[in-house]
Formats: structure tokens, C-alpha cells, sequence
């Protein structure tokens, strides 16, 4: 229970309010290349980041303003120069830092368009699709999971999974469901050249996605992306076949689960990530806890109901919940195989 006064309560809703407003300054410094141009620049004015960012100086020091009061970029008010000090640039400007953070933004605008559809499923218990939003949503909440992703999948995830590190470098057959813009399926198959490796989304934009980001990776000609739902998995004989915070998106996870089983080689694994949050809300008080709370009020929640199907989870449902899922979908074999801050990483086996 909260100890705050009234007056230290309101000043922190003010603080997130100004938090939910600087969401589209971070948007447009991510889209515009404006953390980009401060990059390892050293003390620039306004009209120096103007040019380096190719925006009008007007709106460099409208934004400049904004990233100071936000303590996002470094001032100096005698020289009038703004710079972004190394922390700063680790989390939004550098786009290979595994803190890098600023892309999520740019999903905000598919988020926050969605309202009225929100405000009628709330009111009947509907649910707004993946492809009810904006495109950027695809590309936003890729860009969100992938440091996370490039930290963790080929180092730690995936070695953690009973023998598939051996059965990838052998050329073994992987299908990634839900692929999203393809990003942890192009991780997958940087890393095992002789795999096959096949990536499946239900959504033609973020399909388009994955393909434009497999040919910028030189991978077109060896990872197939193709439309597809999670209860209709094409091809099989899979090694491993994987779900990279997709399982709670569906209405019908215990029927992909089936498909998934019906799809895996002899002793295949099925490698499900997810939010790694709680049951039970108390347990998700922290920064993690909060950004998934919301996101499954107003996207994971809403998408899965959409579908129609037996469940409508939400991304927190717990390793209990998913368990039984596998479970009563035919699988044996369930557990925790590895964890990050934010993913939790299950190993289910037929
Ligand atoms: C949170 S995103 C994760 C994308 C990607 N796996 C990643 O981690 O970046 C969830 C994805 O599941 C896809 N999806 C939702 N329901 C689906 C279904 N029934 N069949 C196939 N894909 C589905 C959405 O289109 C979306 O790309």
C-alpha cells in the first residue's frame, strides 16, 4: 500500500503524464536520426544538430528543450550545447546496445490510435486484432524484444534447450510462429548456417517485414518467411519449433500446441518465450511488471480476444497456466529453462 501524500501521488501522475507526452519526442528522435546525430558527437548547438539530423532548427531546440527537461540529453547553459553522455547513448541512441530502448516508441502511435476500438471491447468484451494497427506496431514491438534477443538467444536460450545448440549446427529444422518482423528467426539462423529455418506470422505486414529484414541481413535466399496462423503450421518435421512472446497473444493456445506437436521431429523441442511476469499482480511491482501490465490492458489482452478462441490470457498468466496448456495439448515434458529480467523461456518436449 502507498505511504505517499496527496501532493507527492499527484506530482508522479504528472510525471508519467509528461512521461506519456516525451513517448513521441522519443519517437521522433528514434524516426528523425536526432539521438543518432548527438552520437558520440561531443557538445553540439541547435543548429549543429539541425544539420546532422536534417530538421528544421526550430524544432531541434523545441525537442532539445524537451530531452533536457526530461534529463534524456546533456546541457551546457553557458556554451548553449547539448550532448549525450555515454548512458544516455547506451539506451537511445546506440542501436547495438543491448539497453537500447528508443525504437519501442515508435510503436506508441499504433497503441494510443486504438483507443476507441479499446474503449468498445472493454465494453463488450471484444478484441482488437494485431492487424487492427498501425504497421509500426510490428516494427515497434520488434524493435523493443530484439536487444534482448541479440543478449540472450544464441548465448544463453537456446544452449539451455536439451541438445538443440547440437541438432541446429547439424542442419536442423527450425519454424519460428509469430515471427513478427523475423528478428529472433534471422538471430536463429546467423548463428546455424546449415539450418533450415522457416518463419510464420498471421500478419501480411509484419511478413513484409521479416522479408525486407532477412535481404538488409543478406539472408533472403535462406530463410522462408510466409503468412501463416499458429493452428495451421505449415510443413514439419521441425527440431525446433518456437514461440517468441506469441503464445499469449492466441485465442486458441492449446490448438497451436497440438499443431506444434504434430509438427516436431521425433524428440523435438518447443521453445516458448514469454513475459517473464507473475500471476499474481503484486508480484509484477517493477519497471518490467509495469510496462507488461500495461501492455497486456491494451494490446495483449484486446489481440487474443480478437481471435475468438477458448482463451484470452493476457501476458501474465504464469508458468502454471502455460504449463497446463502444453500439458493438456499432449506434451510431457515442461520447464523453466533459462530467464532474463524481462523473458522467461520454457522448454516443452512431446
Ligand atoms: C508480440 S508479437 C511478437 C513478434 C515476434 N515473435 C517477436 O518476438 O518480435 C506477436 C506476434 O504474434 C502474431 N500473431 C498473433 N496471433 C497469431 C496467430 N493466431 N497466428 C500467427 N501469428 C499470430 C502477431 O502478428 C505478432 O507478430
Amino acid at each position: 500500500m502507498t505511504t505517499e501524500t496527496i501532493e507527492q501521488f499527484h506530482q508522479r501522475v504528472i510525471n508519467d503524464a509528461g512521461a506519456a507526452v516525451r513517448g513521441l519526442t522519443v519517437a521522433l528522435g528514434e524516426r528523425l536520426g536526432l539521438y543518432r546525430a548527438l552520437l558520440g558527437a561531443g557538445p553540439l548547438t541547435i543548429d549543429q544538430v539541425a544539420e546532422r539530423a536534417d530538421v528544421h532548427p526550430r524544432y531541434s531546440r523545441e525537442w532539445l528543450h524537451a530531452q533536457v527537461a526530461a534529463d534524456y540529453v546533456a546541457y551546457d547553459p553557458e556554451a548553449d550545447t547539448f550532448e549525450l553522455t555515454a548512458t544516455q547513448a547506451a539506451v537511445l541512441a546506440d542501436q547495438d546496445s543491448p539497453t537500447y530502448a528508443a525504437a519501442f516508441f515508435t510503436a506508441l502511435k499504433a497503441l494510443y490510435a486504438t483507443e476507441d476500438q479499446l474503449v468498445e471491447a472493454y465494453r463488450t468484451g471484444g478484441g482488437v486484432g494485431w492487424a487492427a494497427h498501425h504497421a509500426s506496431l510490428d516494427s515497434g514491438m520488434g524493435s523493443y524484444f530484439l536487444p534482448g534477443y541479440r543478449a540472450n538467444l544464441v548465448q544463453r536460450w537456446l544452449p539451455a534447450l536439451d541438445g538443440v545448440t547440437d541438432r541446429l549446427a547439424a542442419g536442423g529444422r527450425v519454424a519460428d510462429i509469430g515471427c513478427g518482423p523475423g528478428h529472433a528467426t534471422l538471430l536463429i539462423a546467423q548463428a546455424f548456417p546449415n539450418a533450415v529455418v522457416h518463419g510464420y506470422d498471421y500478419s501480411e505486414e509484419a511478413i513484409g517485414q521479416a522479408r525486407e529484414n532477412a535481404r538488409a541481413a543478406g539472408l533472403a535466399d535462406r530463410v522462408l518467411f510466409e503468412v501463416a496462423t499458429a493452428d495451421g503450421i505449415p510443413g514439419g518435421d521441425y527440431d525446433l519449433i518456437t514461440f517468441f512472446n506469441v503464445m499469449h497473444d492466441l485465442g486458441d493456445p492449446e490448438t497451436a500446441a497440438r499443431q506444434v506437436l504434430g509438427a516436431l521431429a521425433p524428440d523435438g523441442v518447443w521453445m516458448i518465450v514469454e513475459p517473464n511476469a507473475h500471476a499474481a499482480v503484486s508480484d509484477n511491482v517493477s519497471p518490467a511488471g509495469r510496462m507488461f501490465m500495461g501492455l497486456s490492458a491494451v494490446m495483449c489482452l484486446p489481440v487474443a480476444a480478437a481471435e475468438q478462441g477458448p482463451y484470452a490470457l493476457g501476458n501474465h498468466a504464469g508458468e502454471e497456466t502455460l504449463g497446463v496448456i502444453a500439458k493438456d495439448a499432449g506434451f510431457t515434458r515442461w520447464r523453466r529453462a533459462a530467464e532474463s529480467a524481462v523473458s522467461a523461456v520454457y522448454e516443452a518436449r512431446p
